[in-house]
């Protein structure tokens, strides 16, 4: 046998068994980074100019016919150039779910599983966390998972309204978000008036805002702005909510605060 014909067998053979091996799902080990970013600081990644610009068919590739397993994350390792140049079918809103603060994702998966027909999409301020996240929707989807969900490395905070569109959304999941105890850093905070009323903007009229805390001092907070908040009302037989039950236990920092048997507390919200 000549010696080109042997590589290209050798290549036939190497490509065959890369074909088998299956993508693996990442270690979270491996993704660990500072606990915080700080929200105020000014946007040093790429944002959208506004939602026209947000291609969907990067995140949920196979609704539109493409390549499920490429990953669109706008971190460093998985990029994306924001220009004018999406297909207008491809901009549409997309989104019925939204976590804020997604973290590592264990609330984005569940609800994946629990709501096959919608989609979900994770934002993210930690680029490492997020493609974590992505990584292990790649392998997911490697299985025939995974499909209706997304994650993005975002500042929700600066961004939201120039990914999301007016009255698009079902749902707004805000779970274990960090408490900024000290009072000057109370600004910080995930919710407050002013992002409350950009929540509700983006949320369809009885869309769902969620929020659970293992701060008590942080929910008395939530109460206290969403009760006040004209365009929100508080759902009283939260039990009555599968999504509410979901939002229990299947974050990360969810399943830490009940190993170490901490307390909860929820408010849920519709839009008025
Ligand atoms: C305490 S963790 C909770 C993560 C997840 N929700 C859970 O329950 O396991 C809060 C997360 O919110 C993220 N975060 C904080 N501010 C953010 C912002 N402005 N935009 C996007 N993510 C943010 C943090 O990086 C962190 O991963």
């Amino acid at each position: 046998m000549n010696t080109t014909l042997e590589n290209k067998q050798d290549n036939n053979q190497i490509e065959q068994i890369e074909k088998k091996v299956k993508i693996q799902k990442p270690k979270k080990a491996d993704f660990r980074m500072h606990a915080h970013v700080n929200p105020l600081n000014e946007t040093l990644f790429p944002y959208p100019l506004n939602y026209n610009q947000v291609d969907w068919s990067l995140h949920y590739p196979k609704k539109f016919g493409k390549d499920p397993l490429k990953l669109y994350l706008n971190t460093l390792e998985y990029p994306i150039t924001y220009d004018d140049q999406v297909n207008p079918d491809c901009s549409q809103s997309i989104v019925d779910f939204l976590d804020i603060g997604c973290g590592f994702g264990g609330l984005c998966f569940a609800l994946s599983e629990n709501y096959p027909d919608k989609y979900i999409f994770g934002m993210e301020i930690r680029g490492k966390v997020v493609n974590f996240v992505g990584e292990k929707i790649r392998a997911l989807r490697d299985e025939g998972q995974a499909h209706n969900v997304s994650v993005i490395r975002t500042n929700t905070m600066r961004h939201l309204p120039q990914y999301i569109r007016k009255n698009s959304l079902e749902k707004i999941f805000i779970c274990f978000p960090d408490p900024h105890f000290k009072k000057k850093n109370f600004r910080r905070r995930i919710v407050n008036p002013g992002l409350l009323s950009e929540y509700a903007y983006l949320l369809k009229p009885s869309g769902r805002i969620y929020c659970i805390t293992d701060v008590e001092e942080l929910h008395n907070w939530h109460v206290q702005h969403l009760e006040k908040h004209k365009m929100f009302k508080r759902i009283q037989d939260v039990e009555q909510d599968s999504a509410a039950k979901l939002i229990w236990n299947s974050t990360e920092e969810g399943q830490k605060v009940e190993r170490n048997k901490g307390s909860k507390f929820i408010i849920v919200c519709e839009k008025v």
